[in-house]
């Protein structure tokens, strides 16, 4: 992700992330030993029968000016370059300034938690996101921030989330009941699971439903996502926010409608908690939190910011990496029976999380490969220095899971799907600041538990029911990079009933 003139690639110092050595100059050798996370099932299957899903392929030079705003508007993975998946750290200068790209993964906790007010959110992620969120959890800064994530914390615990289980699998049925009478016709596989995870998101949050056309609000949900997706050029240079950009134009309808919606929600709970009838779901969770350490609610304004953070943050991303499950499944034989014999194992009913490891090592591998938050960045409070190379106050750092979870440093045979590198007995050969679809540090997804156990649920009740099989004349199945990345020309493939 980047135009201009490299300044240096040294390894890091700060070192403990990779087995490498360096000559005199620095300059970065192959990894003496395997990288981390090798060699989980050789012996199962032969490397030449893996599934390695098609993805566009890394520059060898960078993009000039104009190329490059042209590329990162249209698809911003296409900007991604060789070096990046090669070296630990590496510093541009161009026409966004300085940008650091770090996936070594000491820096990594040295930038994310060590020195973590060293560093904030950057303008561009708020510009993006801050005119639709309001200020939720996911773009509040500094004490704002604090006092929301101290009260929202206990509303995603892993009591609270368990809570949700038979919403889940309530969801999860209904879809597999959907797909089951498809009778081997295409379905919009990208689609389907949106409306799933946006079912789910009901069921949890407004257990009492939405006033009026329930697919309404998933409509404008994806409209408002759809708008601000693309790097608005405007964005990057920092023009002020008083010119109007053409993607916030169009989402703000979108957004009004969000608003309304989610305004009258909160007044008709209000009147059913009054009546001591309320039902525990996030919203009653949300409009009774308390921060622990003053006891004060948030404001409706602040509840309202943080129900439409939930379903932007939530449901996408979900979405897609269920999406991006399937079409791997559909396309590796041995996974897709393994995941089979271990759903239908799992016997009639609910699906309970802990009974489902390889269906949950499927999910966490397709975040690998496609994480649903291609990048994080954040930008500098104060100079600083990652390692060797120096990161001036005001530049930016990014930390790209696109770019991380297919590192040649970190992954053996990083493009190939191999779910089994997730199973129980191989996780601890994975580095926590090497697989980060979900963050880390005081920023981490606050949503995580919730999207893992969703997932994971959703994902065997599919399996339950249907097979999907991708049809010859299918588009590539691509990655396009819109806020979350999906599949660019969508995923239709045909469910064929299991009986
Ligand atoms: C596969 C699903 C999901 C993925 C991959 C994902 C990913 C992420 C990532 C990477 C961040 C950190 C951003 C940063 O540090 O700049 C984040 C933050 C956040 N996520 Fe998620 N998320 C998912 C699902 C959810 C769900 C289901 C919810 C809520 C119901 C949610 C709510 C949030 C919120 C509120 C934040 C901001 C936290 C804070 O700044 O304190 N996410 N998410």
């Amino acid at each position: 992700m980047q135009c201009g003139a490299y300044l240096n690639e040294p390894p890091a110092k700060r070192d403990a992330g990779f087995p490498r050595r360096t000559d005199k100059s620095g300059a970065l050798f192959p990894p003496d030993k395997e990288p981390m996370n090798a060699t989980i099932d050789r012996a199962e299957r032969e490397p030449a029968t893996r599934f390695r899903p098609p993805v566009p392929r890394p520059l060898r030079e960078p993009l000039g000016l104009f190329d490059f705003l042209r590329a990162a508007r249209k698809n911003p993975i296409t900007t991604w370059m060789d070096v990046h998946f090669r070296l630990p750290v590496v510093a541009a200068e161009g026409a966004m300034g300085r940008i650091t790209v770090v996936s070594d993964p000491a820096l990594i906790r040295y930038l994310l938690v060590e020195n973590v007010d060293g560093y904030r959110k950057d303008d561009l992620q708020r510009r993006v996101l801050a005119p639709g969120l309001g200020n939720g959890l996911l773009s509040a800064e500094g004490d704002e921030w604090r006092l929301q994530r101290r009260t929202l914390a206990p509303i995603f615990n892993a009591r609270t989330v368990q809570g949700f289980t038979a919403a889940m699998n309530a969801a999860g049925a209904r879809l597999g009941r959907r797909l089951g009478r498809r009778g081997g016709k295409p379905v919009d596989v990208a689609l389907e699971m949106t409306r799933v995870t946006l079912d789910v998101l009901e069921r949890t949050i407004f257990t009492q439903g939405l006033p009026g056309d329930p697919d309404a609000l998933g409509r404008a949900i994806t409209r408002f996502l759809e708008a601000v997706g693309p790097i608005d050029p405007l964005d990057v240079f920092g023009v002020p926010d008083f010119v109007p950009r053409i993607g916030r134009l169009r989402a703000r309808p979108a957004g009004r409608f969000f608003a309304e919606v989610v305004d009258e929600l909160i007044a008709r709970r209000k009147a059913v908690m009054a009546r001591g009838e309320a039902p525990r779901d996030l919203l009653t969770l949300l409009l009774a939190a308390q921060d622990p350490e003053t006891g004060n609610g948030l404001s409706d304004l602040a509840v309202k910011a943080n129900i439409v953070t939930f379903i932007a943050a939530g449901h996408e991303t979900t979405a897609n990496s269920l999406t991006w499950a399937l079409y791997c499944l559909s396309q590796d034989p041995a996974a897709q029976a393994r995941i089979e014999a271990e759903v239908d194992e799992a016997g009639e009913g609910d699906f309970a999380v802990e009974d489902l490891p390889f269906t949950r090592a499927v999910i966490e591998e397709a975040m690998r490969l496609f994480p649903p938050v291609p990048f994080l960045s954040r930008q500098a409070v104060r100079d600083d220095r990652l390692g060797r190379i120096k990161v001036p106050r005001g530049s930016l750092v990014m930390v790209a899971p696109w770019v991380l979870h297919r590192h040649h440093l970190l992954w053996e045979d990083p493009e190939a799907f191999v779910p089994e590198r997730f199973l129980p007995e191989n996780r601890d050969r994975i580095q926590r600041f090497a697989y980060l679809p979900f963050g880390a540090g005081p920023r981490v997804c606050i949503g995580q538990s919730f999207s893992i156990q969703e997932a994971v649920i959703v994902l065997a009740h599919v399996v339950r029911a249907v097979r999907f099989r991708l049809p010859a004349d299918h588009p590539p199945v691509t990655p396009l990079h819109r806020v979350t990345l999906r599949p660019e020309h969508g995923l239709r493939m045909e469910a064929e009933a299991r009986g």
